[in-house]
């Protein structure tokens, strides 16, 4: 049965779009079965691969006006479930407990066609986001260096501990993996951040390990060709973080 992997982190711009793309490519390279749910509806997930824009959302899907199988479309990269701005009507929308689970329900539908689901997910708490952590086995936390991004994760952590506490718990997500994004390695901060990212990593859900993926205009680039940056530059020191980050990524999850 396929992993569903949740990329998360309640900040914005840490590189949760970007570690989706690049873990369901990378993955997919393998030859294994991904797919990508872009759960934000921001859409950037949707617009950086090569999409068909008319086709059933992953809203639409939620909404029973389409089934999870007329959504998925196939790409030489991974299959997508495409995003819309409707989407953002979902923390109005989903309110009742039973309505929480209803992602679960979706990826839980076609976890047998799958070795890994990714879900990329909208930088804010969220009911979306409980959605995806109620969906996931394990969840992936990109971060910037700056100290609102790292919090992104506290945050992350005490939302799952809610939901696996109490006397029902509706989560099985652990943290498996936490990514310090455009990583300079001769800037004092970086050292910092990864320091303390290393110590707060073994007080979360999970002990998850930690890695770094340096800094590159090739990733902003890459969006421009609808290509992951693996396959724009494969040589660049981003394809190259990326790759060793799926290995790491898969030995956590005893997948390797
Ligand atoms: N390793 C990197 N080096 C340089 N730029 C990067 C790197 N990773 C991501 N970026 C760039 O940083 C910006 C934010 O990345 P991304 O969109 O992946 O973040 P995000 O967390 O998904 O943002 P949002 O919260 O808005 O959804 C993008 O322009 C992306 O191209
Ligand atoms: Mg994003």
């Amino acid at each position: 049965m396929g992993k569903v992997i949740s990329v998360s982190n309640q900040k914005g711009g840490v590189g949760k779009t970007t570690t989706t793309i690049e873990f369901a490519s990378i993955l997919s390279g393998k030859g294994k079965k991904v797919l990508v749910i872009d759960f934000d509806p921001q859409g950037n997930t949707s617009s950086s691969l090569p999409c068909d824009h008319t086709k059933p959302t992953i809203f639409d899907v939620m909404e029973a006006k389409n089934t999870v199988t007329e959504a998925i479309q196939h790409s030489e990269y991974c299959d997508i479930i495409t995003s819309s701005s409707d989407l953002s009507k979902v923390d109005a929308l989903y309110l009742d407990f039973d309505a929480m689970f209803i992602l679960k329900d979706i990826t839980d539908s076609i976890k047998d066609d799958y070795d890994f689901i990714f879900i990329d997910t909208t930088p804010a708490k969220s009911i979306k986001n409980t959605m995806t952590y109620i969906a996931a086995d394990y969840i992936i936390a990109p971060t910037e260096v700056d100290k609102n991004s790292m919090e992104g994760i506290e945050e992350l952590n005490n939302d799952l501990k809610k939901l696996k506490g109490g006397r029902t718990s509706v989560s099985n997500a652990s943290i498996a993996l936490i990514l310090l994004t455009r990583f300079t390695k001769r800037a004092v901060m970086y050292q910092l951040a990864l320091d303390s990212l290393n110590n707060i990593a073994k007080t979360l859900e999970g002990s998850p390990e930690v890695f770094c993926i340096r800094n590159s205009v090739a990733s902003s680039e890459a969006k421009d060709f609808e290509q992951p940056i693996g396959v724009y530059a494969t040589k660049n020191q981003v394809s190259r973080d990326y790759r060793k980050a799926v290995d790491i990524f898969l030995k956590k999850i005893g997948e390797n």
